[in-house]
């Protein structure tokens, strides 16, 4: 009795001796067979047995309902507690978001838009030419003939001036889609999209709002080259260099020995687009940006290969 773990057991046991079939049931049951004078001895033995056993029960029942109750009940605050794993946000969220908290701190408004976007946002209202190479299937993930995964996030350029009349002050993160697949391209990156459209902006507004974004996000030393470029959607246009924040300029494998990084690209909004949202080219002009939030990931945290940030290795994920 004193050995049951269980109540089950214990009852068991009770039954094994005490029910109806049980020993101790039977020796009663017997007794009436034994001669006459042995009977009032045998019957006291049996019932002082009987006793002692119940009692037994009684006490190993409540043994097993106290030790379950104290285990319930009692914490012990001297064992070591179990750490709870708390979640982080991804390199490539918390660079995102930084660079939406520079562009809110000078005053741009942040907006979110589709990731499957139609032939007319992603290229059409864009001024790309029916023939344009970035229609081509290399490069771009077409859904249906004019539904494709958006190839960057200047079709929100669009929808935002549709929507809203002059000043427009946004910058938009998000997911962009292209048919690449390299050590610097995955099929699925981020950019950060700015627009900027008000009475007399002027190239110099689109200089001095980014170079004061790369001082924030870099430091006051990292210098600026704008270097003319051609975007179908931007007039003039121009692509971004910062200098090499690993080589500070002398030239190293990071920016292949130009001392300069490529981080965005840029230009004046073309007229063809106000005429496409129904703004007044002769009252409004502005500038657009777009970047690339791995781009910027990898030069800040010093990355090599930007394969890393999407295999989700948790050694990889904890340093940040
Ligand atoms: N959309 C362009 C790209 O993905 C970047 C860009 C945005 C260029 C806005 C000029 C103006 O390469």
């Amino acid at each position: 009795m004193g050995a049951a773990a269980t109540v089950e057991a214990v009852n068991t046991l009770g039954v094994q001796y005490l029910g109806r079939k049980g020993v101790i049931t039977g020796f009663l049951k017997n007794i009436a067979s034994l001669p006459k004078e042995e009977r009032p001895a045998a019957g006291k033995k049996a019932n002082r047995v009987k006793g002692a056993l119940e009692q037994a029960i009684e006490k190993a029942r409540k043994r097993i309902e106290t030790a379950m109750a104290d285990s319930v009940d009692r914490l012990d605050v001297s064992l070591p507690g179990s750490p709870s794993l708390a979640g982080a946000l991804h390199p490539v969220t918390q660079i995102s978001q930084q660079i939406c908290s520079i562009f809110n701190s000078l005053g741009f408004d942040i907006a979110e838009g589709p990731e499957v976007e139609t032939d007319y946002y992603n290229f059409e209202a864009l001024n790309f030419p029916k023939d344009h190479p970035a229609r081509d299937m290399q490069d771009t993930f077409f859904v249906s003939e004019d539904v494709v995964l958006r190839t960057h996030t200047s079709p929100m350029q669009i929808r935002i001036m549709e929507k809203t009349q002059p000043p427009v002050r946004v910058v938009v993160p998000g997911k962009v889609f292209r048919c690449d697949s390299d050590l610097t391209h995955t099929p699925m990156f981020h950019q950060v999209e700015g627009l900027l459209v008000d009475r007399g902006i002027s190239f110099g507004d689109l200089k001095g709002i980014l170079t004061a974004f790369v001082h924030q996000m870099f430091d006051d030393q990292t210098s600026l080259r704008f270097r003319p470029s051609f975007f179908p959607f931007t007039e003039p246009s121009a692509e971004v260099d910062i200098l090499c924040v690993m080589c500070r300029g002398k030239g190293c494998r990071v920016c292949s020995h130009t001392g300069w990084i490529e981080i965005l690209g840029s230009g004046m909004v073309h007229p063809a687009l106000y005429e496409n949202v129904g703004y007044d080219p002769d009252l409004y002009s502005g500038f657009a940006f777009g970047m690339g939030v791995e781009r910027v990931a990898m030069l800040k945290f010093g990355i090599d290969d930007i394969r890393k940030f999407f295999e989700n290795d948790i050694r990889f994920l904890n340093q940040f």
